[in-house]
């Protein structure tokens, strides 16, 4: 955030709360980073993609890096268009035009005190018109107390503040953009939601943006090819295991069905306070995976201990930049899904889910078993995921919101899946039992014979991941079983599907398995929606945390 005051003395002021990307927290990668030899400073928001290229070409010009942020390579790459163009202003468009990737970006700069320079490509950035002093900020509670009116910029505009003057132009001509000014309602707790209700549902419709900035930087568009430069010194793994507790272990056993699909790797996912207490064999050649949101979660690290002790390479999936599982693991990807507030995971998952899928390309591609065709269709569908899914959540949370009532009353829900839509049935199952308590069993529909069926009445509703696969005939089938025991069913199914159930819920289908990015977020949603009506505390339940560092 960076605001400016009116004064005597006119003062401005640019600073960032940062979010580890690049380099661990620490001081040196805090914010402002400094460009040249102090003559600029600025505060960044996103990732520059092409950040090792620049600050190879800057290195070899000789300017000197004091910290491992991709910021700084933007700070000195302004501070070097100084040298090619006439205005700072100009020096400032130069560079950004040069970095690809996401940025929210603001400058201060002694040669024109008072002036705030700033732009945004694929980050949010907003302008507060203040009386006698303005304000960029990445989000409105950072300037709420101080003004109502803003202006929100788009991709490839820069503005220019100083206290009693604004202006925004577009990056790449340099001329003025018209913007009009909006007045916003919100109050200030509800601003820190971005005006939702509660985080897990602001989180739920971050998800388009996790799934962007989760494949910023992986896909070399022009070959077709997974960059995951994090895994390019580990060898490719003869067997995988998948370690993770809670929501975290259900995205592994989704990712399971990829790696052994695609890159033919046999997976076993563990729930990390299981694994930590079995005598487990673990060959040499096996590494393990252990995934955390937080990082933290005190079995899954004593499982990655454990393997790690047994001489087992092991790769972490984290949210948390620095925190204890990236430090011990051998190699670390960053889920970069932001920070999750809400103690029900939800985007969390997702970008665990859009990282499983780019590792079993990547390693696919590194046993070069996949097909140009497959990879083609696969990255094709990743890369339209975010508008797919933008478009279709409102909608999703108005079926939630019917479907609600009529199912209020039930004390207890089946989630029914099959192949990858299983784990899917147990993350619908925990999401509901977590923040709605009610309770909620998630079944492979095809094991539901072999007892659970038993407990099927008209009381007791299932919710069915019917989606359009190779199993939906079997879905179907299993549904009908339910049927006839006169359980309700909601199936969630995709266009096309023939079914007679009595809530038919049809999301968009997406490529493969990747319908899954649309059908997790439809059972967020249900639960949400439940919680919500039930009175619950939707982002505080009761006996729960948001990281168990406890055993
Ligand atoms: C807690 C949280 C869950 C989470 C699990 C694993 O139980 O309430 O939402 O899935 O921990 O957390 P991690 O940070 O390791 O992914």
């Amino acid at each position: 955030m960076l605001s400016h005051h009116p004064n005597t003395v006119a003062l401005n002021a640019i600073g960032h709360t940062r979010w580890a990307t690049h380099g661990v927290p620490a001081e040196r990668n805090a914010h402002p980073q400094i460009g040249g030899n102090g003559e600029l400073a600025i505060v960044h928001n996103g990732i520059i993609e092409n950040f090792q290229e620049l600050k190879k070409s800057l290195l070899a010009k000789g300017y000197v890096f004091r910290s491992e942020t991709d910021t700084e390579v933007l700070a000195h790459l302004i501070a070097e268009g100084r040298k090619h163009t006439g205005s700072l202003l100009e020096a400032f468009a130069w560079a950004l035009r040069q970095a690809h990737g996401a940025y929210a970006v603001a400058m201060l700069c002694p040669e024109e005190p008072g002036t705030i320079l700033a732009a945004r490509m694929a980050a949010p950035m907003i302008l507060g018109i203040g009386v006698g002093e303005h304000f960029v900020a990445s989000d409105i509670p950072a300037f709420l107390p101080y003004t109502r009116d803003v202006v929100f910029l788009q991709d490839g505009e820069i503005v220019r503040i100083t206290d009693h003057s604004w202006e925004v132009l577009a990056l790449d001509t340099l001329n003025p953009v018209q913007k009009s000014i909006q007045t916003i309602q919100w109050d200030m707790q509800s601003a820190r939601k971005g005006g939702y209700k509660h985080f897990m549902l602001k989180e739920i419709f971050e998800q388009p943006q996790v799934i962007t900035d989760c494949l910023t930087g992986r896909i070399d568009e022009e070959h077709e090819r997974i960059l995951l430069p994090e895994l390019d010194s580990l060898p490719v793994p003869a067997r995988l295991h998948i370690i993770a507790c809670g929501t975290s272990y259900h995205a592994g056993m989704w990712g399971q069905h990829l790696f052994e699909d695609w890159a033919r790797i046999p997976v076993i996912p563990e729930i990390a306070s299981e694994f930590r207490y079995r005598n487990v064999i673990l060959e040499p050649d096996d590494m393990v995976l252990v995934i955390s949101q937080s990082g933290e979660t005190a079995d899954t690290l004593a499982a990655l201990r454990l393997a790690r002790e047994r001489g087992c390479l092991a790769i972490g999936l984290c949210n948390v930049v620095g925190s204890s599982i990236p430090r011990e693991a051998n190699a670390v990807i960053y889920t970069q899904a932001g920070p999750e507030i809400s103690v029900a995971s939800t985007k969390a998952m997702c970008s665990q889910m859009v990282i499983l899928s780019l590792m079993a390309l990547y390693y696919a591609q590194r046993k070069r078993l996949l097909d140009p065709q497959t990879r083609h269709e696969a990255l094709k569908a990743l890369k339209a995921l975010p508008d797919q899914l933008a478009l279709s959540l409102p909608s999703m949370r108005e079926t939630a919101q019917k479907l609600i009532q009529p199912y209020s009353a039930a004390r207890s829900f089946f989630y029914l899946g099959r192949g990858h839509a299983f784990p899917l049935a147990l993350e619908g199952a925990l999401k509901l039992k977590e923040i709605s308590y009610i309770h909620a069993e998630g079944y492979a529909s095809g094991e539901m014979k072999h007892g659970p069926i038993a407990l099927i009445d008209p009381e007791f509703p299932t919710f069915a991941i019917a989606l359009d696969d190779a199993l939906f005939p079997k879905v179907k089938s299993n549904i009908v079983e339910v049927q006839a025991r006169r359980g309700p069913v909601i199936a969630l199914t995709n266009p096309g599907t023939e079914l007679h159930v009595d809530h038919l819920w049809t999301i968009p289908a997406a490529w493969g398995p990747f319908s899954a990015f649309l059908a997790l977020p439809a059972m967020q949603l249900f639960s949400y929606e439940m919680a919500d009506y039930l009175g619950k505390d939707v982002d505080q339940p009761r006996n729960l945390a948001k990281s168990v560092t406890v055993e």
